[in-house]
C-alpha cells in the first residue's frame, strides 16, 4: 500500500504508576484469574521498559506513587481524564479500585490540575480517548453513559458515545486506539452496530484490526502521531500501521496482561 500521508510525532506528557504492588487478587474482567501466579518483579521490569521507551522517544513521563493494597493502580489510564487544561478524576465501578481515585486526585491537585469529580461512574482514559477536539467515550461495562455528559461539561469538549458489547473489551481503550487527531484503529466486533456506523462516519480512514490482534490487546496502544507503542504480539496490527505510514514499537507487557491491561492502560496522557 503506498503511503498516503506523512506522519509527524509530537512530544507527549504521560503519567505512570509502577506495578510495585501489582497482583491479581480479584477478577473484575474476563482476563483476570486470581489462581494464575503473577511475577511482580517481571511486571516491574516490563513496565520500566515501557517507561524507558517513552523517554527514548522524547516524551515526558511523570510518576504517581503506588499505594500498597491497590494492585490495579498500575493501570494509570483509569485515574482520570486530563484534557484541555482540565482534570476529572475517576469514579470506579468496583469497590476494589475505589481508593485509587484519592491517589490520582492528590497527584492532579499537586500538579496544578484541580480535579472535578463526577456523580456517575467514569473510569478515566480507560473509557475516554481524546481525538483532536472531541472525546470518544466508551460505555456498556464500566463508565456510566451519564458520565459522558458530566465530562463533556467539565472539560468543554463534545463526547461521541460508543457502546461496548464484548466483556473482554470492557474499556474503550481495549477496543480502540487514537493514532492522531483524525485517525483511529478499532476492533468492530467490540462495538454495537450504531457505534460502528458512527466510527465509520467520523473516521473514514480508520484501521480495522483482526481478531488475533484484538485478542492480545493490540489496540491498547499509545501513539505520538508517528510512533505507536503497542503489545509486541499484535504483529498483524503492526504491519497495518507500517503500511499506513506509522512506526510500530512493540513492547512485552505479558505480566500486566494478566490483569487485563497493556500499554495504554499503564499510561495516563496529559493532553494540553
Ligand atoms: N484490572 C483492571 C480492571 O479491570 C485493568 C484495567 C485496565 N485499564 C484500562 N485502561 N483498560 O479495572
Amino acid at each position: 500500500m503506498p503511503l498516503r500521508v506523512s506522519r509527524t510525532p509530537t512530544i507527549r506528557h504521560y503519567v505512570m504508576t509502577a506495578p510495585t504492588f501489582f497482583s491479581v487478587e480479584y477478577a473484575i474482567n474476563p482476563w483476570m484469574d486470581p489462581t494464575t501466579p503473577v511475577d511482580t518483579h517481571r511486571a516491574l521490569d516490563q513496565w520500566d521498559a515501557l517507561r524507558r521507551t517513552y523517554k527514548e522517544l522524547g516524551h515526558t513521563v511523570e510518576l504517581v506513587e503506588p499505594v500498597a493494597g491497590l494492585p490495579d493502580m498500575v493501570y494509570a489510564a483509569n485515574g482520570g481524564v486530563l484534557v484541555n487544561g482540565k482534570a476529572v478524576v475517576a469514579r470506579f465501578a468496583h469497590p476494589q479500585r475505589a481508593a485509587e481515585s484519592d491517589a490520582y486526585a492528590e497527584w492532579m491537585s499537586r500538579h496544578g490540575y484541580p480535579p472535578v469529580r463526577t456523580e456517575h461512574v467514569n473510569e478515566g482514559q480507560g473509557d475516554f480517548l481524546a481525538a483532536g477536539r472531541i472525546l470518544l467515550g466508551g460505555h456498556g461495562f464500566r463508565t456510566d453513559i451519564r458520565a459522558h455528559r458530566e465530562i463533556a461539561r467539565a472539560v468543554g469538549m463534545p463526547v461521541v458515545s460508543l457502546r461496548l458489547v464484548d466483556p473482554r473489551f470492557y474499556h474503550l481503550d481495549t477496543a480502540l486506539t487514537v493514532l492522531d487527531d483524525s485517525t483511529v484503529a478499532y476492533y468492530p466486533p467490540a462495538f454495537d452496530a450504531p457505534s460502528c456506523h458512527r466510527l465509520r462516519e467520523v473516521f473514514p480512514d480508520a484501521l480495522e484490526v483482526a481478531d488475533a490482534d484484538a485478542h492480545v490487546l493490540g489496540l491498547n496502544a499509545v501513539s505520538d502521531g508517528y510512533h505507536v507503542v503497542l503489545p509486541a504480539a499484535a504483529t498483524g496490527f503492526a504491519a497495518q500501521l507500517r503500511a499506513a505510514g506509522f512506526r510500530p514499537v512493540g513492547v512485552d507487557l505479558s505480566e500486566l496482561l494478566k490483569g487485563g491491561g497493556s500499554v495504554k492502560c499503564c499510561t495516563l496522557e496529559v493532553h494540553s
